[in-house]
């Protein structure tokens, strides 16, 4: 029997911080022994904001080598680079001329960094969505591990795949019965870590392109800043951490951290710090976060030493990758009518 496919991706623009991870990539470990995964640095997404040519290429290969150093293993799951297999770019414009543009312009993440860019907003920024739902059409995703604000990216992937492909195009069986073109596939989200907040405001996501860099705990951020920024993290009047308290943002964000990060867990974390000074909580918070960093920097800076091999595991999940999605591009084109070359 075949395995659920899963597929997911993670751009290669500056460094990844704790939301990447703990939203994204810790999920992602757990599944590659019940599931076919495939994950890709997605760099053709990390162009629709301005970015530097010359860092490019690095990034894309930090990428790939922090993929591996949370526990990502190439002989159980496709390592790959978006931009090496053409078929996402092609699939990309089919589904373009099948989106109506009302959907795209609706995304709330469009639309928050659109307002940034003001009249430097690419065509790109607009596209970004219907590019990732043909990075997880191609390789028919029955599952899509992400982070909560991914989510309506991935309703929009899901109504593509059915309403405007499956439902308009599909072939019929031999009894008169349509045969999808695509795989429909489901949002994994997980509740813990899922929506990881900015240490400088407890209601706002843990962000990339947040200019404040005490706002964010990048996974290759050596120990004693790991510790400064959570030092300076911001708090409440409140003497004791808890969960849930919609006044207390940040207390529920940081304790959240924390039982994630020491493994405890919610009930014994909120249990320990229930009576706990900020002052006495930072420095438990900062040794969390330092030890669990500790082994995925210590991978990461031996895989980036050895430039040869990551290039080798890329060429290869460039290999498998680009042979399940030629075959789902050629479904589409059949299916919307092209002659076959
Ligand atoms: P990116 O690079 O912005 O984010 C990568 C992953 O990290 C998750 N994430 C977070 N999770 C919890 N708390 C946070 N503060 C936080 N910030 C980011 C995101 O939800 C995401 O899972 N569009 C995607 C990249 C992409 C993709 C795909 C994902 C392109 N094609 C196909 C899945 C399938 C994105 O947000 O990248």
């Amino acid at each position: 029997m075949t395995r659920p496919r899963v597929l997911s991706g993670v751009q290669p623009t500056g460094s990844l911080h704790l939301g990447n991870w703990l939203g994204a990539i810790r999920n992602w470990v757990g599944l590659q022994d019940s599931h076919d995964t495939f994950f890709c640095v997605v760099d053709l997404h990390a162009i629709t904001v301005p970015h530097e040519p010359g860092r490019l290429a690095e990034d894309t290969l930090t990428t790939a080598a922090l993929y591996l150093a949370c526990g990502i293993d190439p002989a159980r799951s496709t390592v790959f680079v978006q931009s090496q297999v053409s078929a996402h770019s092609e699939l990309c414009w089919l589904l373009n001329c099948v989106t109506p543009l009302n959907w795209l312009e609706r995304m709330i993440q469009f639309k928050e960094k659109a307002i940034k860019q003001g009249d430097q907003v690419s065509v790109g920024l607009l596209d970004y969505p219907v590019l990732m739902a043909a990075d997880i059409l191609l390789y028919d995703a029955d599952l899509v591990p992400v982070g909560e604000d991914q989510k309506q990216h991935l309703e929009l992937a899901r109504d593509i795949a059915q309403q405007r492909i499956n439902a308009r195009f599909s072939p019929k069986d031999a009894h008169g019965e349509p045969i999808p073109v695509l795989k429909v596939p489901e949002p994994l989200i997980l509740k813990e870590g899922a929506r990881v907040m900015s240490l400088t405001d407890g209601s706002s996501k843990m962000s990339k392109s947040d200019p404040n860099e005490g706002s964010r705990i990048n996974l290759l951020d050596p120990p004693e800043l790991i510790t400064k920024k959570i030092k300076r993290a911001k708090t409440d009047p409140t003497m004791g951490l808890e969960f849930g308290n919609p006044e207390r943002p940040e207390s529920d964000n940081l304790l959240g951290l924390y039982a994630i990060l020491s493994g405890k867990g919610r009930e014994a974390a909120a249990a320990e710090c229930a009576g706990m000074g900020w002052g006495t909580f930072k420095p438990l918070l900062a040794e969390a976060a330092v030890e669990a960093l500790r082994p995925v920097q210590q991978r990461y800076a031996e895989l980036r030493a050895d430039r040869a091999t990551l290039e080798a595991v890329l060429q290869q999940g460039r290999e498998r990758a680009d042979t399940v999605a030629s075959e789902s591009l050629q479904r589409v084109r059949d299916a919307l009518g092209f002659l076959p070359a």
